[in-house]
């Protein structure tokens, strides 16, 4: 029998009971369907599909051609995990027309469930504008990456009094202008903690400790497949950069020997 798709619903029902939601990012179709075997949550398109995926230094070029192109690859290994979109740089920044627009392509041509857009009040009225066109919204505020040169780099964000309740204050105009979630990015733990408390909707924590309602990780960095650099907050749950370079090593070598292709491996 069919598992249950995860919908909008579940994600409140979650936050209600107390159950923690997971998620975690996929960019093709193969770790898509490996995370939705497993029954994660959520798979997010992120993004970081341009550092991790693509090679780049940041994820402020990506765009939404490359964007579409992964979510669908996406999409066909996800029947079940409710499946979000990030919104690239530039997809949503300018007005609230060219937002709706983009948003809707991720829905028209990739499938998605929901989109992701970073920011906090600047980006209230965008948030507002895709909702009405009936389209899901998860809010992302903390370190959002595609402003990392207005924030000084990767860096962790509501340290101090004024930029925490600055923050804080995000978190509540966001939910009013109707987005689902919003993730938290790179923020001390007890500040989650009271945006957590005080949000009628569920709060995804990325390095924003273990009070949210919810975690996502870059897959990439949890499977140990992206050694560039690697956030505080990551656990490494696998090393397949080891595991990938052993197999490589053994192949390279049977191959060289002339151990493979053996008998069993030919016709
Ligand atoms: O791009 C991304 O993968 C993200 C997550 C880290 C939340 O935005």
């Amino acid at each position: 029998m069919e598992e249950k798709k995860f919908t909008i619903l579940d994600f409140k029902r979650k936050k209600d009971s107390g159950e923690k939601i997971t998620m975690l990012t996929a960019y093709d179709f193969a770790i898509a369907s490996i995370i939705e075997g497993i029954g994660v949550d959520s798979i997010l398109v992120g993004d970081s599909l341009g550092m991790v995926v693509l090679g780049r230094d940041s994820t402020v070029s990506v765009t939404m051609d490359e964007m579409i192109h992964h979510t669908k690859a996406v999409r066909s290994g996800v029947k079940r995990a409710f499946l979000i979109a990030d919104m690239p740089f530039m997809s949503f920044q300018v007005n609230d027309e060219e937002a709706v627009r983009n948003a809707g392509r991720f829905v028209k041509e990739a499938g998605c469930d929901a989109v992701k857009i970073e920011g906090g009040r600047e980006v209230v009225s965008r948030v507002e504008a895709i909702n009405k066109a009936g389209i899901a919204v998860m809010g992302h505020i903390g370190l959002t990456p595609q402003s990392t040169s207005k924030l000084g780099g990767y860096r962790v964000q509501g340290k101090n009094e004024v930029s925490a309740s600055r923050l804080a204050e995000d978190a509540v105009l966001l939910e009013k202008a109707g987005c689902f979630a919003i993730v938290l990015e790179c923020l001390p733990a007890d500040l989650a903690k009271k945006v957590t408390l005080k949000a009628g909707i569920p709060i995804i924590g990325c390095g924003a400790g273990p009070y949210c309602d919810g975690q996502v990780l870059v897959t990439y960095d949890m499977l140990g497949l992206f050694s560039r650099f690697k956030p505080k907050f990551v656990k490494q749950y696998a090393d397949l950069t080891c595991i990938i370079g052993d197999a490589v090593r053994t192949y390279v070598d049977e191959t060289k020997r002339g151990v493979f292709p053996d008998k069993d491996h030919s016709f």
